[in-house]
């Protein structure tokens, strides 16, 4: 049977889209075709690119009623391939990013309201100018949309402080399915109306709907920030640092990160620029940064004088602080490009965990041991933001071993005592980099059965035809599981976790 899409709903939705709203020609489509760490390649016939919530919502009517399959694409920054069309050519891809409006901002109420495909950074600009803060932040926020953090749950470097993106959302504007919209932005903080339907939206990962707008928290713009790299023995360390900080200092913690010696080397050898803040190769650093309110300047004096006190009493080992911006901007500068010095070192088998904090350090050793057995030689790059619990969990095959082939081959093996040894320590596989494609398979055994039904249950309420986004976060359905018409998933074609650089 031929599942792609006939000519004739191809023009409909033309039609719809209107002149320069849609790519098809192979140059213009390939960039919507291979997911962020290219794990996958897929096919389609039409990047539809709606300027507008209505032509979001006549392209979703159409996709129904042609029976058309829809992939969401944001800035394709997603690590699960979440946004990537299957191989066969069925699927519609939908970008969003000409609906790139900021649309309301107000200062007072500490609210924006904008357009899905703007980027994170546009958003924290436009904060910016109101003198307000829009705080999520992460590596790829100049190229990654809203729409994207919106629906992966976005986490980032500043969720201690403020939350992940469910946390920072007051309201959603979402086009169903059939093309009817949700209209609920609203900027209200409190608003006990029954079932917060909007919450089903943020981390579905585009399966259930297209969310179009969202009207999100702002923050009071920080006056400055108290910026320290501190060296230390390794995690534990870390993890007693960061109770004893939150303890002098409390919410002013926004960020606290953990770095590994080896996260420091690949990143002087892959990356220009990183910084060389020691003259001795400590085991591991945190880099942890305050936010000092506008009103009490001093407070990033008594950060350095809570500093010099841990250094004395020899909790730290040592310690540099950022005596200006530029400064705060080369540490950070090397944090967030651990990832590429990490993609740029060879293959990697990646994992995105989260654990109770304190349950850290005896992860990572009791995975340690497992992984010298599995897969001996194989370098540990653990980095993240331990300061919410999650650490991205990471490998490199043994410096100089060039068989990438023979490394990835034991990504099944590796993952499945990694993930097997999160859920026995309380944790989840998956912390901030959503399901997509790649964890279907994890999700469906590491989930509460009851969990996993209400979730297909949801699906089969919200998208019966089981059109948006198939194959993602749920395996999609079978004939006969309620949705006769619906596309079939592909398994997937990746192993958790693993990627050629
Ligand atoms: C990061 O925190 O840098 C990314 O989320 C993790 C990664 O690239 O593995
Ligand atoms: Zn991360």
């Amino acid at each position: 049977m031929d599942t792609k899409p006939s000519s004739d709903a191809l023009e409909a939705l033309r039609r719809a889209l209107g002149p320069g709203g849609w790519l098809e020609s192979p140059a213009d489509v390939e960039p919507y075709l291979v997911d962020f760490r290219r794990l996958y390649r897929g096919a389609t016939p039409l990047v539809a690119r709606p300027a507008s919530v209505e032509q979001v919502a006549a392209v979703l009517h159409l996709c129904q009623a042609h029976r058309i399959p829809i992939v969401p694409h944001g800035g394709n920054t997603s690590y699960c391939g979440g946004a990537t069309p299957r191989e066969d050519g069925a699927e519609l891809v939908l970008s969003l990013a000409r609906l790139n409006r900021i649309r309301a901002i107000d200062p007072d109420g500490y609210s924006i309201t904008v357009d899905a495909g703007c980027t994170l950074q546009a958003v924290q600009e436009a904060a910016r100018a109101a003198n307000r803060l829009f705080p999520l932040s992460l590596g790829a926020e100049g190229t990654a949309q809203i729409g994207g953090n919106l629906s992966t749950n976005a986490g980032g470097t500043a969720v201690l402080r403020y939350g992940m993106m469910r946390d920072l959302v007051l309201g959603l504007e979402v086009v169903l399915p059939d093309g009817r919209v949700l209209d609920q932005l609203r900027v209200l903080r409190k608003d006990n109306t029954g079932y917060d339907v909007k919450q089903l939206f943020l981390g579905a990962e585009g399966t259930l709907g297209v969310i179009t707008g969202a009207s999100l928290k702002l923050f009071p713009l920080p006056g400055d920030y108290a910026t320290a790299l501190v060296a230390l023995g390794g995690l534990g360390d870390a993890v007693a640092l960061l109770g004893r900080v939150r303890d002098a200092f409390g919410d002013a913690v926004v960020a606290f990160e953990f770095l590994p010696r080896i996260a420091h080397e690949l990143a002087v050898k892959h990356v220009p620029g990183t910084v060389q803040p020691f003259d001795h190769p400590h085991p591991a650093f945190a880099l942890v940064e305050l936010a000092v309110p506008a009103r009490i300047p001093e407070f990033a004096e008594r950060f350095q004088a809570f500093l010099v006190e841990e250094l004395e009493a020899r909790r730290l080992r040592d310690v540099v602080v950022a005596n200006s911006g530029a400064q705060r901007d080369a540490l950070w500068h090397w944090r967030e490009h651990v990832p590429e010095a990490q993609k740029l070192e060879g293959a990697s088998i990646k994992h995105d965990v989260s654990l109770p904090v304190a349950q850290l350090p005896a992860f990572h050793d009791a995975a340690a041991a497992e992984l010298a057995r599995l897969a001996p030689g194989a370098r540990i790059v653990a980095y993240g933001h331990v300061g919410d619990g999650n650490l991205h969990y990471n490998l490199s095959p043994a410096e100089g071993d060039r068989d990438a082939g023979a490394f990835l081959a034991r990504a099944p093996v590796v993952n499945r005592a990694v993930h097997d040894l999160v859920a026995r320590f309380g944790g989840s596989f998956s912390a901030e980099h959503g399901i997509g494609r790649l964890k279907v398979g994890e999700l469906e055994r590491y989930e509460d059965p009851v969990a996993l039904e209400l979730m297909r249950a949801v699906k089969r309420a919200v998208d019966p035809l089981g059109l948006m986004n198939p194959g993602k976060v749920l395996a999609a359905p079978t004939i006969g599981d309620g949705a006769r018409d619906a596309p079939q998933a592909q398994a997937p074609a990746a192993v958790p976790g693993a990627a050629r650089a």
